[in-house]
């Protein structure tokens, strides 16, 4: 695929030219913010990839899904059988719960994490069957409360390495937008996204849509893989790796409400007088309800105008007219989701030590002239 510009991309995996490359071993990349706010539907080539190991070579001709655990009839699909069963399309947003972890580092240091700016969040069409059609067929027992999701690919973590992985619980992954997609954005899904077989898991942290789908296993309790044992959960602000007591991180699942500024950018010199402001704005399960935008660092604030909603499971983009004076300037926004809940002030706030779901105030800093 090749990027907007006709020239070839040298990134792998087809990514646009102009995407911004986090690392390049495993590779972790995202969109430029005017690319975000681009569309609605976000190109397979700007989509953003978080991966933590190597994409995996999967020959899907001999592809099989196993689930098993907590079943009373454990199966295997091959892609044929996947595809007999009805096809849904849902147009959800991804995003990772390190998004905007940048912010966070600027008050703390973070190491050893990806100093994810506001590029880890994308929106596409995925197509699939439900997860609940799959988990009907293999009929989970009482004792099923959790899913877990195996993939193909592995991390290597303190000395071992183990399959990716994850759980959601049975009751999530019993809803009709959870799904197991072999389609994004109209087209088979590509290697770097998961192919043949990924999850979708709308509203929650990236983390939990697992790709490169291996094996199901139905289970009493969340997964104990170190994805969710371990990495994505909160700990609060005087937690560090020198005394994390693991099991008492909060486990992350649903997203909290968020919003930034796409455009104007950080550092931008603008026109003086009438400006308009973009940006999105994502609520997880539930729906963004209302965006602030202030540029008076939050003592007076102006309603943006949402676009329509267009999924019950993606952003959605906004703009506000704001009128700045000549000089350095800041714009600051917020959004409401429709249980009322905002974003908090500062990133100070919600430090953790992992760097995960900073949903604070997003600012622009520019200059007016
Ligand atoms: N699934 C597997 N098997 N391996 C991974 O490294 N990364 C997860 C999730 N699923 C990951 C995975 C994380 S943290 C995120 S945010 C999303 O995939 C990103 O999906 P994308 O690369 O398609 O944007």
């Amino acid at each position: 695929m090749s990027p907007r510009d006709g020239s070839r991309s040298h990134h792998p995996f087809g990514k646009a030219a102009d995407i911004l490359v986090r690392q390049d071993a495993p590779f972790n990349a995202g969109p430029r913010p005017e690319r975000v706010q681009a569309s609605f539907v976000t190109p397979v080539d700007q989509f953003f990839v978080r991966n933590h190991g190597d994409v995996p070579d999967i020959d899907p001709r001999t592809f099989h899904l196993t689930i098993e655990g907590r079943v009373k009839r454990p199966f295997r699909f091959s892609l044929e059988e996947m595809r007999r069963l009805p096809k849904v399309t849902v147009a959800a947003t991804l995003q990772c719960a390190g998004n905007r972890r940048q912010e966070l580092i600027e008050e703390r240091p973070i190491p050893g994490e990806l100093p994810w700016g506001m590029e880890a969040i994308s929106t596409a069409e995925w197509s699939g069957v439900p997860l609940r059609e799959v988990l009907a067929v293999a009929e989970p027992d009482a004792a099923a409360h959790h899913v877990e999701l195996i993939g193909f690919d592995e991390a290597e973590r303190h000395g071992h390495r183990f399959a990716f992985g994850g759980s959601i619980p049975l009751d999530k992954a019993m809803r009709p937008e959870v799904l197991l997609a072999y389609e994004m954005n109209g087209q088979p899904l590509p290697p770097v996204h998961g192919a043949p077989l990924r999850a979708v898991v709308p509203g929650w942290i990236g983390a939990r849509s697992i790709k490169w789908l291996s094996r199901i296993n139905l289970t009493e309790a969340p997964s104990e893989n170190y994805f969710q044992s371990k990495a994505y959960r909160l700990f609060p602000p005087q937690t560090g790796p020198e005394n994390v007591v693991w099991d008492e991180g909060l486990m992350l699942g649903e997203f909290n409400v968020s919003s930034v500024i796409c455009s104007p950018g950080e550092g931008e010199t603008v026109a003086a007088g009438a400006q308009t402001v973009r940006g999105w704005a994502f609520a997880g399960e539930r729906r963004v309800a209302r965006v602030d935008v202030s540029i008076d660092g939050g003592s007076t604030w102006l309603t943006a105008e949402l676009e329509p909603e267009r999924s019950r499971w993606a952003w959605r983009h906004w703009e506000a007219r704001v009128d700045l004076a000549p000089g350095p300037c800041e714009i600051v926004c917020r959004a409401w989701d429709s249980a009322a809940q905002t974003q908090p002030e500062g990133a100070a706030a919600v430090w953790n030590f992992k760097g995960y779901m900073n949903n604070a105030w997003h600012h622009v800093r520019l200059t007016a002239g």
